[in-house]
C-alpha cells in the first residue's frame, strides 16, 4: 500500500514507519523540518516530503494515489482556554478536519487517527479535551472513509519522553522528589502501538471504531521510577511529595 504518515518523524511514528516499510508498504512523511525526518531515510521505502500540513493545498498533493493516511500529530503544549488553547485547536482539531476533508476529496479510503487514553469533552485538560474534538472531527466523514481511532496510554519504548526521562534525570540526582507517587500508569509498548496501527490498515472489523491501548499491568508511578532507575544503573531515594508540593512541582 502507499501510506501518508503525517506526524511519522517522532517517537511513535518513526517506530510504525519501520514497521510499515518492513511489512513491503510505502511510505510518505511530510515534515515541517527536514532534519527532524532524515533519520527514516534509511528505510528502504520511506520518503520524506518537507510541507506544511496545515495547508489545504499542500495536504492534497500529499494525499495523491494514497491507499491510507495516518494521523500522528499530536502536542503537549497547546495553551490555555475553554474547552482547551489555540495551539490544541490547531494541532488536534483543525488539522484531523482538514486531514479527514482532504482524504476524502482524493478518494483515500481509509484514515488511521492517533488520539490518547480517556479522551473526552468533559476531561480534565485541554489535551485530552482537544483530543475527544479530533476524534469527531475523524469520524465526521464517515462512512465515506474508513475510520480508526487509537487512545493509547503512555507509550514507552527507545526515545520515549516518559521512562528513558527518568532514567537520565536519575543519573544526576542524588534522590528523586517525586510528584503523586501514587499516581497510577499501565503503560504501553510503542511497538505494540506500531503493531496495532498496522494490523488495522486493512481489518474491517476496526473499521469505525476506537481502541483503548494499554500494556497488561497497572503500576504506579513510584513502582515506574524506581524501575527506570534500576535498569539504568542509577538506583536512587525516591521521595514521594504531598499533593500541595507536588502542585508546585508540576
Ligand atoms: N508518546 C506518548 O506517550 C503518547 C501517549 C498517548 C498519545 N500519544 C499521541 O501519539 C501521537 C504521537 O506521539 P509522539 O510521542 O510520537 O510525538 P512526537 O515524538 O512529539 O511526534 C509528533 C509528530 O507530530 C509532528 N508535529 C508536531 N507538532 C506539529 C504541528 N503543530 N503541525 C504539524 N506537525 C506537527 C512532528 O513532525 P515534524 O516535527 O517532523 O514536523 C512529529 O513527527 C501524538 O498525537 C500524541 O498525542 C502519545
Amino acid at each position: 500500500m502507499n501510506l501518508l504518515v503525517v506526524g511519522g518523524s517522532g517517537f511513535i511514528g518513526s517506530r510504525l514507519a519501520a514497521r510499515l516499510c518492513a511489512l513491503g508498504h510505502n511510505v510518505l512523511v511530510p515534515t515541517r523540518h527536514y532534519e527532524s525526518a532524515k533519520h527514516l531515510l534509511v528505510l528502504p521505502t520511506a520518503a520524506i516530503a518537507e510541507a506544511d500540513v496545515h495547508d489545504e493545498a499542500e495536504l492534497a498533493r500529499l494525499m495523491r494515489d494514497q491507499d491510507a493516511v495516518v494521523n500522528l500529530v499530536g502536542i503537549l503544549k497547546g495553551g490555555e482556554g475553554e474547552p482547551y488553547g489555540a495551539g490544541f485547536a490547531r494541532a488536534h482539531v483543525e488539522l484531523p478536519q482538514k486531514i479527514a476533508r482532504a482524504a476524502q476529496r482524493a478518494g483515500v479510503p481509509r484514515l488511521l487517527h492517533m488520539s490518547a487514553l480517556q479522551a473526552h469533552a468533559r476531561a480534565p485538560s485541554g489535551y485530552l479535551r482537544s483530543k475527544a474534538a479530533g476524534e469527531a472531527a475523524a469520524f465526521a466523514v464517515a462512512p465515506s472513509l474508513a475510520v480508526t481511532v487509537f487512545r493509547p496510554s503512555v507509550v514507552f519504548g527507545r526515545g520515549d519522553a516518559f521512562l528513558t526521562l527518568f532514567a537520565r534525570l536519575l543519573k544526576f540526582l542524588p534522590a528523586m522528589p517525586l510528584a503523586c507517587p501514587q499516581a497510577l500508569f499501565q503503560p504501553v509498548w510503542v511497538a505494540d502501538v506500531a503493531a496495532a496501527f498496522a494490523a488495522s490498515l486493512t481489518r474491517h472489523e476496526s473499521f469505525g471504531r476506537a481502541y483503548d491501548l494499554c500494556g497488561p499491568r497497572r503500576y504506579t508511578l513510584r513502582e515506574l521510577v524506581a524501575y527506570a532507575g534500576r535498569v539504568s544503573g542509577h538506583a536512587r531515594p525516591l521521595l514521594g511529595l504531598p499533593t500541595t508540593l507536588s502542585y508546585l512541582q508540576a
